[in-house]
């Protein structure tokens, strides 16, 4: 007997101010509230298919049976929403990305944002917005921001426990573009669920908390005034914070490659020279060089240029996760 199945689409997001570290971490709720905008185009797509029939879960991931820890995080998410709709059934979860895995492109934010609206609405629960947040952030923090749609802000007062992503503007409000650099597709040497619990090891990670509501109004009145030098100063500031953190973390944690400097350095000088253009770095080597989509196929050829970088991908502001 099938209970219920659904299929849902979530977009990946590159945070503008970044989430490092966690105050609650089997929550994961963050030491520090985060914005991002969502990548319109880099979607995973997930169907969840409840059925009396099966005696485990099981998870395809691009067509093929998923490693056991992919498969382990997947069950722990699917245990959470059966306790929500009391059920036991397991579920058969199949998912897609329509971006290389390899790409340095982060697939967790899209995916659980995806297997959020898929297995609850299988699982026949009816959430609102807020409440899929909460659960794609169970499953992986930054997929609470994959939720909403456009330019999100993930709110945190006092380690709250309901902690969850909203949007401050849709998609359409302003056309920036993300030209991602891709200069390694090496599984990265440390995952950011281990990163976080070390983000405290590092003596400056205090000092990033504690400046983080001053950055996150920075860049919220930057984007909502449209503001490109404003938000691009403050986006570059935020991630090297976070990477000097990493950077001194006890074991240190260094994910740039020669070539990642070299795109910073790069849009340091272009930016000099009146190219508007900002670099931000996640958990990886690879730089999201953003911009006004009016510059976006000039940054894209120079991009192409820089010795070390493989491929450029591009994507506009994307919308909320969805059903199909
Ligand atoms: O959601 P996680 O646990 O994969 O952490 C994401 C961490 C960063 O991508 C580095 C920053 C962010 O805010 O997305």
């Amino acid at each position: 007997m099938l209970l219920g199945t659904a299929t849902a689409i979530g977009c990946a997001n590159i945070a503008l101010i970044k989430y490092w570290g966690n105050c609650d971490p089997d929550a994961r709720i963050p030491a520090n509230g985060s914005i991002s905008m969502n990548l319109d185009g880099l979607v995973t797509r997930t169907s969840v298919t409840f059925d009396s029939s099966l005696s485990l879960d099981q998870l395809s991931l691009n067509n093929q049976a998923a490693s056991a820890p992919a498969l382990a995080r997947v069950v722990e998410f699917l245990d959470t929403v059966r306790r929500m709709a009391g059920i036991q059934m397991y579920a058969y979860v199949e998912s897609e990305n329509n971006f290389p895995m390899g790409a340095g492109i982060a697939s967790s934010a899209s995916a659980f944002a995806a297997l959020s609206l898929a297995t609850s609405r299988a699982a026949g629960l009816e959430l609102n917005e807020r409440q899929l947040s909460q659960l794609a952030r169970s499953g992986s923090g930054s997929a609470c921001r994959s939720v909403p749609g456009g330019f999100v802000e993930w709110k945190v007062a006092a380690c709250d426990i309901d902690s969850a992503a909203e949007s401050i503007a849709p998609p359409g409000y302003w056309d920036l573009v993300d030209c991602i650099a891709v200069v390694s597709q090496a599984q990265k040497p440390t995952g950011s669920t281990e990163g976080h619990s070390l983000a405290y090891t590092s003596p400056l990670q205090t000092a990033r908390v504690n400046g983080a509501p001053e950055r996150l109004d920075i860049c919220r009145r930057a984007i909502l005034e449209k503001d490109f030098e404003t938000l691009a100063n403050i986006v570059e500031l935020d991630s090297n914070m976070m990477h000097a953190v990493m950077m001194t973390t006890r074991p240190p944690i260094l994910y740039w490659q020669p070539a990642t400097l070299a795109v910073m350095h790069a849009v340091t000088a272009w930016r000099k020279n009146g190219l508007s253009a900002c670099y931000t770095i996640d958990a990886g080597p690879n730089v999201h060089v953003l911009c006004p989509a009016a510059s976006a196929s000039d940054l894209n050829n120079l991009l192409r240029q820089i010795p070390g970088v493989q491929q450029v991908y591009q994507a506009h502001p994307g919308g909320p996760a969805r059903y199909l």
